[in-house]
């Protein structure tokens, strides 16, 4: 039968495939990140992937979010560029809104969707024809990925191979199983998956599997029980969308992305890490980043 490669997941993995950054790089080099997220009372979700984004080293980073909560995005967010997109009565992105998330994915190198975005059927249709059109690569998490539940056939019309990002309840929306079923059978769950959906499935939790088509998978080794608070999951959806934009491999971002997006949880956890929060993680990017150097 065929080989299965097993990978656990150390730093020396890491360090061979994060990209170094060329003493004369202009921003243009270093990816344009586009974002599709948030609705209304989810703002935080959308900031979260988006500045965790900025602080994996993205260039540019663009957050399209429903156009009433622009305005609150746009001050959280200094570095990052806010668009408006037309809206349900929920207050989260609507169909209407394809042609706007059409040019934007255009100009971008890479597109996340799905942190905060909601529920509304509106919303997962939107979900749904992006994810059969976008031109770039795309990460798909939380809500985008509860739009796909028995909607998996059309990962494979994907321009790129898509990232998933999904935790073990997501994970259950997707292939008819409990969270607890899922996490009775991680690697085997997450491999079948990708294989069926031609597409990379980043199983989140304590150790955290990454799987690929081929069958391949690599287990987590980074993070830590302060992660388990809100927000460290959009966290990680901007840091692979980030990796994707400077040029990686869908492949090797998302396993870089999980390493790194762990290692800035346990820099954070050095401060304490019961009270910890997302935006910690985000802070230790840098130095997440910085320390693999060495
Ligand atoms: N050890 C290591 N890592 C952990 C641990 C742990 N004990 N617990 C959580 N993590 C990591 C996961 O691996 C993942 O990367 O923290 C992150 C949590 O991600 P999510 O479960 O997606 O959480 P988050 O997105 O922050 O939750 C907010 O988003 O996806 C929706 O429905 C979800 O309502 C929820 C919301
Ligand atoms: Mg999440």
């Amino acid at each position: 039968g065929q080989k299965i490669k097993q990978n656990i997941l150390m730093a020396a993995a890491v360090r061979a495939i994060l990209p170094q950054r060329s003493p004369d790089a202009h921003k243009g080099m270093n990816g344009r990140v586009a974002l599709v997220a948030g609705s209304r009372g989810l703002s935080g979700a959308a900031a979260m992937a988006a500045a965790a984004a900025l602080r994996a080293g993205a260039g540019l980073v663009t957050l399209a979010v429903p156009a009433e909560i622009q305005d609150i995005l746009a001050v959280k967010l200094t570095e990052v560029m806010t668009r408006a997109l037309a809206e349900t009565a929920s207050g989260t992105i609507s169909q209407k809104a394809l042609g706007e998330i059409a040019s934007l994915t255009k100009d971008s190198d890479v597109l996340a969707i799905g942190p905060g975005l909601g529920r509304h059927e509106d919303t997962v249709a939107a979900v749904r024809e992006i994810v059969k059109t976008a031109e770039c690569p795309l990460v798909i998490d939380a809500d985008a990925l509860y739009a796909l539940a028995n909607y998996t056939g059309i990962l494979t019309e994907c321009a790129a191979l898509p990232v998933l990002t999904p935790h073990p309840g997501e994970m259950g929306l997707l292939t008819g199983l409990s969270a607890e079923e899922v996490n009775g059978d991680r690697v085997q769950i997450a491999r079948q998956a990708a294989g069926e959906w031609g597409s990379i499935v980043v199983l989140k939790g304590a150790h955290t599997v990454v799987a690929f088509p081929d069958g391949e998978v690599y287990i987590n080794t980074t993070g830590n029980a302060g992660m388990a608070t809100g927000g460290t999951g959009d966290a990680l959806t901007g840091i692979i969308a980030a990796f994707v934009g400077q040029g990686m491999s869908s492949h090797d971002a998302a396993v870089a992305g999980v390493y790194i997006h762990g290692l800035a949880g346990d820099i954070a956890a050095q401060a304490g890490m019961v009270g910890m929060a997302a935006t910690d993680l985000i802070k230790a990017m840098p130095a997440a980043l910085y320390g693999m150097k060495n």
